[in-house]
């Protein structure tokens, strides 16, 4: 496959791309930026991405570097350039270039894109497997319902959890309530059969897979709960799971090395993971 990335207007080799140092996204991580993934060469939920960047640079008063439409132009000819079927999209836009300073003046936005090939099939195996998590101290910035670059606390807690054997590390609140994964969104299935996850709130990030997965257990006639858990509460709960676009839908079977449920996938967790892929077949035509 070609690598090619997009680059302020450009489509230029993925290995000459770059950007210019006073970027406040280098600088400042003074930007924001999208996940998409690419089934039989189309994008899969864009609306739902494109709406979070829409909103993301809303709160950042970062301009929109071109409107929605264009933007998915720009990422189809970029997955056709690259010829691209089941691949990972990164959209970046940071605030622009400007001599380093705090304060920045409205600027021209850059806008990057590049699109490397990701083996969703892969994922088949894990959830018939399930996955462990770690919990670790959240120690994010206040307001992680914004999707920002600013990943240095996330990027800590992965690699942690993988040094520890974990797929993932669940970011847990002083009082002991998780509030999401290093890059996933959280949930459990409670006694009751009811679908738990936290709340909206400023710690948590509005997942678009999270979205997905409530709209499909309602059509399911899943309970839903949007309330917070407790590690304790997840290590007792029948199922737990983790959600997000490259997952798309894990079962959790251990927690800081304690089983969760019969420590085999649950029906639950089973039955969304089913859903969320007649969602992509629906969508693309791609089934794992
Ligand atoms: C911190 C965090 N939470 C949740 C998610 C899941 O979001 P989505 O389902 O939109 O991929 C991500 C995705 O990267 C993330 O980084």
């Amino acid at each position: 496959m070609p690598r090619l990335a997009y680059v302020d207007g450009q489509f230029v080799p993925l290995a000459a791309a770059a950007v210019n140092v006073e970027d406040r996204g280098l600088q400042f991580a003074d930007s924001v930026y999208e996940v998409v993934a690419v089934f039989n060469g189309r994008l899969f939920d864009w609306d739902g991405h494109a709406a979070r960047l829409a909103r993301n640079l809303a709160a950042l008063a970062i301009a929109p570097p071109m409107a929605d439409a264009a933007l998915a132009r720009v990422a189809r000819r970029l997955i056709a350039a690259n010829r691209a079927t089941e691949a990972i999209l990164y959209l970046q836009v940071t605030r622009g270039v400007a001599r380093r300073d705090h304060v920045a003046a409205a600027l021209r936005p850059t806008l990057v894109m590049t699109v490397r090939p990701f083996d969703f099939a892969q994922r088949v195996g894990q959830q018939m497997a399930g996955v462990g998590v770690i919990t670790v101290p959240d120690e994010r910035w206040a307001r992680c319902d914004i999707k920002t670059t600013g990943l240095l606390a996330n990027v800590l807690a992965k690699q942690r959890a993988r040094d520890e054997g974990a797929f993932e590390a669940w970011l847990v609140a002083a009082d002991g309530r998780v509030a999401e994964g290093a890059s996933t969104n959280a949930w459990i299935v409670a006694a009751d059969g009811t679908l738990v996850t936290p709340p909206l709130t400023p710690r948590v990030l509005p997942g678009v897979t999270r979205a997905a997965v409530i709209e499909a257990a309602r059509e399911r006639r899943i309970a839903v709960a949007e309330r917070d858990f407790t590690v304790a509460e997840a290590q007792a709960a029948c199922e737990a799971l983790i959600t997000s676009t490259t997952v798309p839908v894990l079962p959790v079977v251990r927690i800081d090395g304690a089983t969760v449920g019969d420590g085999r996938p649950g029906p639950i967790t089973t039955q969304l993971a089913a859903a969320v892929w007649d969602r992509v077949a629906v969508q693309t035509g791609y089934r794992p």
